[in-house]
């Protein structure tokens, strides 16, 4: 069972940190970081440099290469704690708890607060089936490690500002808490997906819900969700309030995919609230709701 990387964070050093930091700077130069350059940037003596190496090594923060030199680059549970550390020092984090999910490119866990509430850790791992069948390719293994890095945390990015703009325009999503790398903060929904939902007690306005949510992200902020399906919609326990969450892949309205895309969230969700409630509102209708063309539904 891979270790929960909070666990893991918990036993490291401000030292050890540090090694971390040097590697994962020198890392948008060197696939492995040579030893020597991580001993002079650390301004730790050798001695000391090995020791937090063979802990590193250990606890698997950091995969060693031996070749015509010693290098080293940081694994995936390495970047974990490094965005922790960050998300704990500003205060954002206080505790993670246990593993609330694994999704197709993220690793989600449940967590505290500084201020004791719930919050959700979402470590987003973009190209990690990829990765895996690249790996039998030795060669273009560790190359593949670096990009996979650097564009999880692009991912979490675009994930964070999408929840920012949304949140300021009145779209239903989670209430983004921070970011650090590939680490999106969140306030933790107290609900279940749509898809598990059972008897909302009034299943049309909440399919008006959320497309008005929809219609807020398109015409205010200029976005399209682009995954939209009863498996993105949590609904709030107790309120029956529909939330959108995961939003990564979201594409700007300008982007010559975003009418497709849109017609598709569209189309996926009334499908779906037809097909289990007998709600019926034509998908033509709702377009021009959620483009602007009409004022309601
Ligand atoms: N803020 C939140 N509060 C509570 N649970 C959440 C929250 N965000 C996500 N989850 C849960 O974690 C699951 C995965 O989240 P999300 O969809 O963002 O990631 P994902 O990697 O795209 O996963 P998937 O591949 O399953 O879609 C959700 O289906 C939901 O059950
Ligand atoms: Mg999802």
């Amino acid at each position: 069972m891979p270790v929960n990387p909070g666990y893991v964070f918990k036993q490291l050093t401000p030292r050890d940190m540090k090694i971390l930091r040097v590697i994962e700077k020198l890392m948008r130069k060197y696939e492995y970081v040579p030893l020597d350059i991580i001993v002079s940037r650390s301004r730790m003596v050798d001695k000391d440099v090995s020791l937090v190496f063979s802990k590193l090594n250990s606890l698997k923060l950091v995969k060693r290469y031996r070749g015509d030199y010693t290098g080293y680059r940081i694994t995936s549970l390495g970047y974990d704690c490094l965005a922790l550390e960050d998300l704990v020092r500003r205060n954002i984090v206080y505790a993670l708890g246990p593993k609330l999910g694994v999704g197709k490119e993220a690793d989600l866990y449940l967590g505290l607060s500084p201020a004791n509430e719930k919050i959700v850790v979402k470590f987003h791992r973009v190209g990690r089936t990829s990765f895996r069948q690249v790996k039998r390719l030795r060669v273009y293994a560790e190359e593949a490690e670096v990009s996979w890095l650097l564009r999880s945390s692009i991912s979490a990015e675009r994930e964070f500002k999408a929840l920012i703009e949304c949140l300021k325009a009145q779209v239903n999503v989670p209430i983004p808490l921070g970011r650090s790398r590939h680490a999106v903060v969140m306030k933790h929904i107290n609900g279940v997906l749509l898809l598990k939902y059972r008897n909302p007690s009034d299943p049309e306005t909440m399919l008006r819900t959320i497309l008005d949510s929809v219609r807020r992200a398109y015409l205010i902020v200029g976005i399209v969700h682009g995954d939209l399906s009863e498996y993105n919609v949590m609904v709030e326990l107790g309120t029956e309030r529909p939330i959108l969450i995961d939003w990564p892949q979201y594409v700007e309205r300008e982007h010559p995919s975003a009418p497709i895309l849109l017609e598709r969230d569209v189309k996926y969700i009334i499908g779906f609230f037809k097909r289990k409630y007998r709600v019926e509102i034509p998908v033509k209708e709702a377009l021009k709701y959620v483009r602007g063309k009409i004022e309601e539904i």
